[in-house]
């Protein structure tokens, strides 16, 4: 693998940009600015999922699984090295919202209890915060952005107090450029002794995580975003505290053991959150995703999709009637917009046409964000470090060149 590789002519920002392309088979097919959706994979990954797939179909299912017992384990600790923590300290989870609700649903909150959360939350997030205020009667609060749209700290430290009994937040939003200060919102939660639930989705696998100086309680993320796992693959990182005093919602006879017929005992490390029943062939796959983005080093991966998104955003900036949206002052390789006239699932649309992958990022899944900025919908273009320079200007140009184009006419926004 390239990972290893330190510097040569085709080295950038000490990544082997062609090895990693060519590692990748997708890059041959597409330009694939979708990895806030699903990346594309490396074939190490695919390969591993296929064979292993193979193998179950050959041997049976429970059978290829006590063979492969080690290598399934492995991926528990290749996340855990991922995000600075220990095997024991990570549950896996079929996807990240799953996960985010076996930490969020476990944890005791009653009447009167207060949440903190941010404006650019996903919805799948407040939905839950809704359910428990309906069925418990908790307070929900949004914490204000500041003047470059992130989350204000000092407005949250101003929000605290004894009943604050959680601070749930977004790190990188679905839908946008966006980095929270997770850490500083740590040092808030730490000093409140409030439980702190990051939603890591969209900033595992492009940025370097370290739970420990985040100081959060729990971490949700994904296997198939910038982490380039397979689909359907999701942890949940939980402190110590959080394995001592948090039940999860439901278990069954992997999360606790029948210990006589009236009484049971929990697992006491994170496999607490899991299910008996997983998808083994993914799960390895996921384990290889997590090694490969460890080789190639979180910063490196780090500066190259910030230096391709600000390219990404500088040529945007320069197209007539293109309008991007990012905000806050540390920008991540998510890149929204907007064009005059024409609704975005047009954009992407004409596009995918020319084999460009793009995503719309529409307001019911940041409500609060959107209504408040009055936009209904945006273009999401996510670059990764596989992505090239030339794809970023061949984006640009494609855009434009769309953007010319009369047969978008139909398409027009109604005023
Ligand atoms: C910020 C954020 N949180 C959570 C999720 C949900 O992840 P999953 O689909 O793996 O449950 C997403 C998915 O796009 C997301 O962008």
């Amino acid at each position: 693998m390239s990972a290893g590789a330190t510097s040569n002519a085709r080295t950038v920002h000490g990544i082997d940009v062609a090895a990693v392309r060519a590692e990748t088979p997708g890059c041959a097919e597409v330009i694939h600015f979708n990895n806030a959706g699903a990346a594309l994979p490396p074939r190490a990954v695919t390969d591993a999922v296929h064979e292993y797939s193979a193998r179950e179909a050959l041997i049976g299912g429970y059978e290829a699984a006590e063979a492969a017992a080690d290598e399934i384990e492995a991926t528990r600790a290749a996340l855990a090295a991922l995000l600075g923590a220990r095997p024991h300290q990570l549950a896996l989870i079929e996807n990240a919202t799953r996960a985010w609700d076996m930490a969020f649903y476990g944890l005791p909150l009653a009447s009167g209890d207060r949440i903190l959360t941010c404006r650019s939350e996903y919805a799948s997030n407040y939905l839950a915060y809704l359910q428990v205020r309906r069925r418990r009667g908790v307070r929900i609060e949004v914490i204000p952005d500041n003047e470059f749209g992130e989350i204000d700290t000092e407005a949250a430290a101003r929000l605290l107090g004894p009943d604050v009994k959680l601070i749930s937040i977004t790190h990188v939003p679905t839908h946008g450029g966006l980095v929270n200060p997770a850490e500083a919102i740590g040092r808030l939660a730490r000093s409140a002794g409030c439980y702190y639930l990051l939603d890591a989705c969209q900033s595992v696998g492009q940025m370097p995580i370290d739970v420990a100086l985040i100081g959060c309680d729990f971490l949700s993320s994904t296997g198939r975003k910038f982490l380039r796992g397979p689909r359907g693959t999701g942890f949940l990182y939980a402190s110590e505290r959080a394995l001592s005093e948090i039940e999860p919602p439901f278990i069954d006879g992997h999360a606790a053991t029948w210990t006589a017929v009236d009484s049971y005992e929990l697992r006491r490390d994170a496999r607490r959150f899991e299910n008996w029943e997983f998808n083994c062939a993914t799960r390895i796959g996921l384990g290889v995703a997590a090694r490969y983005a460890s080789a190639l080093g979180l910063e490196a991966i780090w500066q190259r999709v910030q230096s391709l998104a600000a390219r990404l955003r500088s040529r945007l900036a320069q197209i007539e009637g293109v309008r991007v949206c990012d905000l806050g002052r540390t920008q991540c390789g998510i890149v929204s917009f907007l064009c005059r006239d024409v609704h975005p699932e047009a954009v992407k649309t004409a596009l995918a046409r020319q084999r460009i992958n793009v995503s719309v990022s529409d307001l019911a899944w940041t409500r609060i964000d959107m209504d408040a900025r009055g936009i209904p919908a945006l273009v999401r273009a996510s670059v990764h470090y596989y992505n090239s320079e030339e794809e970023v200007d061949a984006f640009a140009a494609a855009l434009a060149a769309v953007l010319r184009s009369p047969s978008l006419n139909e398409k027009l926004l109604p005023h």
